[in-house]
């Protein structure tokens, strides 16, 4: 696992193809999703699925909510559906949502992002190529509307999940000696 965990990296998004993994497979790694920290046990977060034809379908929903849009922007947006809902055979949306009450909503987005994490991980130890992207499909009100994103709801992730051949080299890792520091007393 260490070694895994070691030499991890994310596929490159066009890089992700046919085949997906399984039903049962994807149902694997969302259970290893939902096993993160969560203070408060809120269960802060939920996941939406969308492979096969919903992606299409869901892609079409959107460009058609955005017929009135200037159609430069139309355009744009519409290359952004396609990258992100068409290229990928299996998309998770990671939805964080912040329950009221003692426990800071920066808590609860933290538990979303390590349910991101740890469905990239699970998805990879698998032999998967993942990816964890945001973008237009995270931020925009016609992307929110389509996907059924309430107004209390923001998208910690959209994890693109499938078989890749991607070698990119690894990128810059930070050294650790400009992030790790051993507390004393005269550190300042
Ligand atoms: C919250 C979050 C949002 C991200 N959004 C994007 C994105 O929209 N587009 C993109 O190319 N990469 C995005 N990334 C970065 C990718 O996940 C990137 O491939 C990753 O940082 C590579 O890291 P790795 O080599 O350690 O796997 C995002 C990362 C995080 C944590």
């Amino acid at each position: 696992m260490l070694a895994f965990l070691e030499s991890r990296r994310s596929a490159a998004t066009a890089t992700l193809r046919e085949p997906g993994p399984s039903e049962a497979g994807l149902r694997r790694f969302l259970a290893i999703a939902a096993r993160v920290p969560d203070h408060g046990a809120l269960t802060p977060w939920r996941f939406i699925v969308v492979r096969g034809e919903a992606r299409n379908t869901l892609s079409r929903h959107m460009i058609d909510a955005l017929a009135s849009a200037p159609p430069e922007d139309r355009l744009l947006a519409e290359q952004k559906i396609k990258k992100v809902f068409t290229i990928a055979p299996v998309i998770v949306i990671v939805v964080s949502r912040i329950v009221a009450g003692d426990i800071p909503a920066v808590e609860q987005t933290l538990s979303a992002g390590a349910a991101c994490m740890n469905l990239v991980t699970a998805a990879g130890a698998a032999g998967f190529g993942a990816n964890w992207i945001t973008g237009w499909a995270a931020y925009h009100p016609v992307a929110h509307a389509a996907l059924q994103i309430g107004p209390e709801e923001s998208v910690a992730g959209i994890i693109l999940l499938g078989t890749t051949d991607s070698t990119q080299p690894d990128r810059a890792r930070p050294d650790l000696d400009t992030i790790v520091s051993y507390w004393n007393p005269d550190m300042n």
